[in-house]
């Protein structure tokens, strides 16, 4: 099976994801599977050989021009954060030219990656969420509504965005217009939440013969003030797998986790973010390409559930 991994992106989660891409790379059977890394970045889109070398990609059906043939894929391992993998584009492109990949569907990813309507959309069913309020480039900014509406202190974020870019925790009225010109720069909406004083977990999902299946809970003990950029990639945390929870919770947060994922019809790897008010399990948002890293969090609970990494990689692409 040729199979091509697709890693970069044209957010700035890019470098997250090629180390995610190369840690696919890495730990795939390679006596299984014939492996190609692409690189997908604004003005390129390349095969990368093991020696470095660029062959530009045919975007007219995701082939390989090598050596007067053409390679073509059984599947992509989507491995790229943000956009164009974790909204939606590379998955309709890949379903209108009728290649498999490990995402969910182009409809899931698209409305997953959108903090605000994945809330919105998940509200009926019970799936509760911090009080929000939400802002497009050019809306006036009315400080004394905002701060009505989600209390003090609040996060300001770019409204689809990942790894916490974009992310700033706010304390005084005086900080919001600052913080709300930081997560323009991510996206050109804003969702402004409430603080949720609670744990933090984060929830794996994944369907597994035909089963939706939660992995160990991890709970994020952050040393810095939020699970932020530092926090997740540069040591600044503890992530405890699996999380001390109390059973209510456990409960509490593997229904919510296992709701989420069959209301959406959801596919393949997804990780959820929730804080806990009580035993109550509140969602803060959900990734359908989480990191990969052998630091991530989806292979540490992996692990702890007793699925190698390459295992896992193959579950997506089985
Ligand atoms: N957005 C990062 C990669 C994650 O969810 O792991
Ligand atoms: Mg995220």
């Amino acid at each position: 099976k040729n199979i091509a991994i697709i890693m970069g992106g044209y957010s700035s989660e890019y470098k997250i994801s090629l180390k995610s891409g190369n840690v696919v790379y890495d730990y795939l059977n390679k006596e299984k599977f014939n492996l190609y890394r692409i690189h997908i970045f604004k003005n390129k889109w390349v095969y990368v050989d093991d020696a470095g070398n660029e062959t530009p990609i045919d975007r007219n059906d995701f082939s390989i021009p090598l050596n007067n043939t053409s390679i073509t894929f059984d599947c992509v391992f989507n491995a790229i954060h943000g956009s164009p993998g974790e909204d939606g584009l590379m998955q309709a492109y890949f379903e209108l030219l009728g290649i498999k990949h490990t995402s969910c569907d182009f409809y899931q990813a698209a409305l997953t990656f959108n903090k605000r309507d994945l809330l919105s959309v998940l509200k009926p069913y019970g799936i509760k969420a911090a009080p929000s309020y939400y802002l497009n480039l050019g809306d006036e900014i009315n400080e004394t509504e905002i701060i009505n509406k989600v209390k003090l202190p609040c996060f300001v974020k770019a409204n689809k965005s990942g790894s916490s870019f974009g992310i700033t925790k706010v304390y005084k009225a005086e900080e919001l217009k600052g913080a709300i010109e930081t997560a323009y720069k991510e996206d050109d909406e804003i969702i402004i939440e409430g603080f949720l004083d609670g744990t933090e977990v984060s929830v794996g999902v994944l369907k597994l013969n035909g089963k939706t299946t939660v992995f160990p809970i991890t709970e994020i003990v952050s040393e810095n003030d939020f699970f932020d950029y530092q926090a997740k990639y540069e040591g600044k945390s503890q992530e405890i797998t699996p999380a001390r929870i109390n059973p209510e919770q456990l409960e509490k947060v593997t229904i919510a986790s296992k709701r989420i994922y069959d209301v959406l019809k959801m596919t393949g790897f997804s990780r959820s973010e929730f804080i806990f008010i009580g035993n109550e399990p509140f969602l803060l948002e959900m990734n359908t390409t989480p990191g990969l890293t052998t630091e991530s969090i989806l292979p540490q609970q992996a692990k702890e559930a007793g699925i190698e990494l390459g295992m896992l990689f193959e579950y997506a692409i089985t």
